[in-house]
């Protein structure tokens, strides 16, 4: 298979769609693989790097699209690239459709075949792809929630860690999935003192039984957080309900309760945030104020480190894309029912439940693509 691989284009995106150990992996296997130039740079690979495993270097975008059956990327194709997809291409990427309507109606009207990342399955009920991704973004959550505490950066201006005689920050974690957790530990280690939310009761068990003693667990409600939020400083949202909107946890009505200069964190932004008033931003200007609280909410939290994240997200990526590229997208979802349901929209039909609630859309069950 002839397999295409372009520069990312949103602001700060560093990460690229395949390391070059990857690439020589597929051309092993008797695959073609174009990567375009220079798209490797920002996360440590030359262009000479691909081109010693036998990767070709493609000059534009364009070229990219046109010549290569299936693509593989890191972040959701942006409206510049749109035009570049063509009718029946495979693009194996993080999508995100549940928040926005654009790049679905823009997959659906070019016939692509959508494989994101992110609903693709495992047997223990987890997203094994966006697992290492959502381990980077909690641990940045932690990190960055602790920078704009800060007063020059524009919060409350707490040490996460307080000092003798000082008590520690407070941190609330809306959800006690992978980021939830990698958030809880950064900031435990940090000293802060750290309550997680979740629905889930098992859940909440199990983290209950590995957590530092700094970390409190919480069966999340409206009221529990309602009750919590007068005394946070720091509000991690790191909720999931796969494929789905996020539920919003925090209204725009009760930041009223919140200590002016708090922090909102919101990783769960690229599925539409669990903040009512978060809005999407990049690392270049990644904070905005509401009702004097500080939100950050940027959709590539892992960009930022893109020598960590391009090769873990490359790790759990590659599998599939041999799988892929050997037996055809068709062949290898039905062979491998986990990866196909990552499909989400093929040939201009939603296959996705969420994706398909999200926008009232009609729902095609993968069954009659397949
Ligand atoms: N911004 C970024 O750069 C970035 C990077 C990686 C992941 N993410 C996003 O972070 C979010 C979390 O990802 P994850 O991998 O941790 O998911 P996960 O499935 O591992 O965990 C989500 C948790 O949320 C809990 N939950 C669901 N509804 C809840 C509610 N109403 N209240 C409390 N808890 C609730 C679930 O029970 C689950 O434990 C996702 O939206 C993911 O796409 C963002």
């Amino acid at each position: 298979m002839r397999i295409g691989v372009p520069k990312e284009i949103k602001n700060n995106e560093f990460r690229v769609g395949i390391t070059p150990e990857a690439v020589k992996t597929l051309i092993s296997q008797g695959h073609l693989v174009s990567v375009e130039n220079n798209a490797g740079v920002g996360s440590g690979f030359s262009n000479n790097d691909y081109i010693k495993v036998g990767a070709s270097i493609a000059s534009y975008p364009k070229e990219v699209y046109q010549y290569n059956d299936m693509i593989i990327k890191v972040k959701e194709p942006l409206s510049e690239e749109f035009e570049l997809i063509k009718e029946g291409q495979l693009i194996y990427t993080f999508f995100h459709f549940a928040s926005s309507a654009s790049l679905t109606k823009a997959m659906i009207d070019h016939k692509a075949v959508c494989l994101a990342y992110e609903t693709i399955t495992d047997d223990k009920g987890g997203l094994p792809l966006l697992t290492p991704m959502s381990e980077v973004a909690g641990r940045l959550a932690s990190q960055q929630g602790a920078k704009f505490l800060e007063s020059p950066q524009g919060g409350l201006g707490v040490l996460m860690g307080g000092v003798s005689g000082v008590s520690p920050a407070d941190v609330m974690i809306l959800g006690g999935g992978v980021v939830g957790t990698q958030a809880a530990l950064v900031a435990a280690g940090m000293g802060a003192d750290v309550t997680i939310y979740d629905i889930n009761p098992n859940r909440i068990e199990e983290l209950q039984a590995i957590m530092p003693k700094n970390v409190t667990t919480c069966l999340s409600s409206s009221d529990t957080i309602e009750k919590h939020l007068s005394k946070a400083h720091l509000v991690i949202g790191a909720v999931l309900v796969p494929g789905a909107k996020a539920p919003k946890l925090i209204t725009r009505k009760q930041l009223r309760i919140m200590q002016k200069g708090a922090v909102l964190v919101d990783v769960a932004v690229d599925q539409g945030g669990c903040f009512e008033t978060t809005q999407a931003t990049t690392h270049e200007n990644p904070t905005y104020v509401v009702d004097d609280i500080l939100h950050y909410a940027v959709a590539n939290m892992p960009g930022a480190v893109p020598q960590t994240s391009t090769k873990a997200l490359t790790n759990v990526t590659i599998d599939y894309a041999v799988k892929l590229a050997s037996l055809g997208w068709q062949n290898a979802c039905k062979q491998y029912p986990h990866l196909a349901n990552g499909l989400n929209i093929v040939h201009g039909k939603v296959v996705h439940h969420s994706v398909a609630e999200a926008f009232s859309l009609p729902f095609t069950p993968i069954e009659k693509i397949l």
